[in-house]
């Protein structure tokens, strides 16, 4: 395939643009709003974000200053001489678009009356955006958001939140919303639709934001807005209305969490929170990629006719983590495409002098999108004249920015060190990749493997509301000095990742093994009482892995089996302890598999009391070599 993609960047016009994972806040009361909007946006910087901005609402207009890259950027240029009593302030952190000052939000109406803030996707925004052109509407960046202050425009005459119920109306996707107008200069008005939004009780004031952790210095007091319900916050009260238009009576609730843990949400670790997000990680980036017929779509690929037939081998490029997805990916791929993939760790990659053949697609997977080895290994490739396209989760990183195409797993901002959500997003955006190629490589009719990935997000939230106690399965493995993990075909991906969990947060030794390879050596290894996790979520392969079980048994090895509901009773007589997930396809089983082994680890490194977020020794994003 001739290297015929142009750069990710501005200038493509098929691509997304989504915002997620903002961060947003608003206020109106008796005290000057500005103080509060910056050091609201600075509580909520942990969040991670590519550009900031606020909204006064004067008299005249509303006031609007924005700024790419940090938010000390967006403090020395605004003016901190403005006295407005109103106004909403943003952080914006990009799963997929480019970080400027004309993307950074607030976004304006025609007349520069009506300013809004927006963390979420909206779903139909290029239609929007077309009608509302059509009727001389002027857009001037190039997100989703800025059809919202032109639907409010669009409804003048009305009030805001008449305005705002109107644009609730017409905006599909799941999104949240603050706007201010200066028809109206008392009041914000907000709209929660799936993105989280929380209403703060003050004294001389009251507050929005997008996490409690902004409002602790000001108000304990909080409501949460319920999905569909709009508010209209003056500084004498809130007025919340349901999605039928009637209004709300919700009391507040009083919020004893210090502001570290509002900051984790609530949760000890960023990575028990991020663990716990996976299922609504999932949903997003799944969100928009599957047409109405359950096809793949990859807008982001800016694929051309024929361009995926003419796929003919992939080379899979990663490190940690995200090589253990690309040994997931390389099954999925070779089965369901027949199309031949080779995976290799990025540190090898680029010393080995690689074959790549004409037709190769070579895929970087890395969450931060700054690992050195990968984007050496990605120079390496686009030296030699081949298609390079990436899996990452980091807007505008070196790898985004360097490689041909970029798919975006969306997983917002993954701060523990141990990582989690962008794992399994990574799987995720692997599995939509290699149903596309198998939808041209292999036409034939076949199950398809969509409706089971769609059904994940749901499957996975189910298990995490449960969370499973691991109890006596915890005490075992932190008692020992060496764990092994065993699964034959998708099992063993996932068992590598859950060993690497395991160590990497534990300080545990632990190996990952294919089942039937234990008796190749590793066996001599295993005597009484030595844990054995074993992943086993396919019917097909469940008697050789039983098999395999038996001869851990059989010298005395005690065995964890993670097992979906629908083969829990072939582990009944042999497994010391059993975790049950989802009965779910086997083809997408494994995904589901992660989240006991994720939680596994992390229970164990917190009864060791180990520094689960921040493990000695490593580091989130490894830019040396
Ligand atoms: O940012 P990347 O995905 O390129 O990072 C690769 C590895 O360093 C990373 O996955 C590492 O293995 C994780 N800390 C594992 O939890």
């Amino acid at each position: 395939m001739p290297p015929q993609y142009r750069q990710a960047g501005p200038d493509n016009p098929s691509r997304k643009v989504i915002t997620h994972v903002c961060g947003i806040v608003g206020y109106a009361g008796a005290h000057p709003a500005l103080p509060f909007l910056l050091e609201g946006l600075e509580r909520l910087e942990y969040r991670g974000y590519d550009s900031a901005g606020v909204a006064l609402v004067e008299s005249e207009g509303v006031y609007v200053e924005k700024a790419a890259g940090r938010l000390s950027s967006l403090v020395a240029v605004v003016d901190k001489s403005r006295p407005a009593h109103v106004g909403i302030g943003h952080t914006r952190w990009a799963t997929h678009g480019p970080p400027t000052d004309d993307n950074a939000h607030p976004h304006t109406d025609c007349a520069g009356r009506v300013a809004a803030i927006h963390n979420g996707i909206i779903e139909n925004y290029r239609e929007l955006r077309a009608e509302l052109e059509k009727s001389g509407h002027v857009f001037s960046s190039e997100t989703d958001t800025e059809v919202i202050p032109h639907l409010l425009e669009a409804g003048e005459g009305h009030s805001l939140g008449e305005r705002a119920l109107y644009a609730r109306g017409r905006l599909e996707g799941a999104y949240a919303f603050l706007a201010v107008s200066a028809d109206e200069p008392d009041a914000v008005v907000a709209v929660r639709q799936a993105s989280p939004l929380v209403l703060g009780l003050g004294d001389t004031g009251n507050y929005l934001a997008s996490d409690i952790t902004a409002l602790l210095p000001y108000t304990r007091e909080v409501m949460i807005l319920d999905n569909g319900e709009m508010a209209v916050v003056t500084g004498r009260g809130v007025e919340i209305r349901d999605a039928a238009g009637l209004v709300v009576d919700r009391t507040a609730s009083h919020i004893e969490w210090t502001t570290e843990e509002a900051s984790r949400g609530g949760y000890p670790h960023f990575m028990l929170k991020e663990i716990m997000e996976q299922p609504d990680a999932w949903a997003d980036c799944l969100r928009g990629r599957i047409g109405a017929d359950g096809a793949v779509i990859l807008e982001e690929l800016g694929l051309r006719p024929g361009d995926l037939e003419r796929v003919l081998r992939v080379q899979l490029i990663a490190a940690g983590t995200a090589y253990h997805a690309c040994l997931m990916a390389q099954r999925w791929l070779e089965e369901w495409a027949r199309v031949p993939v080779r995976v290799d760790v990025a540190s090898e990659f680029r010393y080995q002098h690689p074959i790549l053949s004409p037709g190769t697609v070579v895929v970087a997977v890395s969450q931060s999108g700054e690992t050195a080895d990968t984007l050496a290994s990605v120079a390496l490739a686009k030296d030699a004249g081949f298609p390079v396209w990436a899996v990452t989760n980091v807007v505008g990183s070196t790898l985004a920015r360097e490689v041909h195409r970029v798919l975006y797993t969306r997983a917002g901002p993954e701060v523990s060190v141990c990582s989690t959500k962008a794992y399994t997003t990574q799987l995720l955006v692997l599995a939509l990749l290699a149903d596309a190629l198998a939808d041209v490589h292999r036409p034939e009719p076949r199950s398809s493997v969509i409706p089971h990935l769609q059904s994940l997000p749901a499957l996975g939230a189910a298990w995490l509301r449960e969370r499973r106690d691991l109890g006596a399965s915890v005490a075992r493995v932190a008692a020992a000095p060496s764990v092994f993990y065993i699964g034959r075909g998708l099992d063993y991906a996932v068992a590598l990742e859950g060993q690497l969990k395991l160590k990497e947060i534990s300080y545990i030794h632990a190996e990952a093994y294919p089942a039937g390879e234990l008796k190749h050596g590793t066996l001599a290894l295993i005597e009484p009482g030595v844990p054995v996790v074993a992943v086993a979520t396919s019917a097909a392969l469940m008697p050789k892995v039983r098999s395999n079980i038996m001869e851990v048994r059989a010298r005395g090895g005690s065995v964890l089996a993670v097992v979906p509901e629908s083969l829990a009773d072939e582990m009944q007589d042999l497994a010391d302890a059993i975790i049950t997930i989802p009965a779910t396809d086997e083809r997408v089983a494994p995904v589901l598999a992660a989240l006991p082994l994720q939680l596994l680890a992390y229970d164990v490194a917190t009864a060791l009391d180990r520094d689960v977020d921040k493990p000695r020794n490593l580091a989130k994003s490894v830019t040396v070599e």
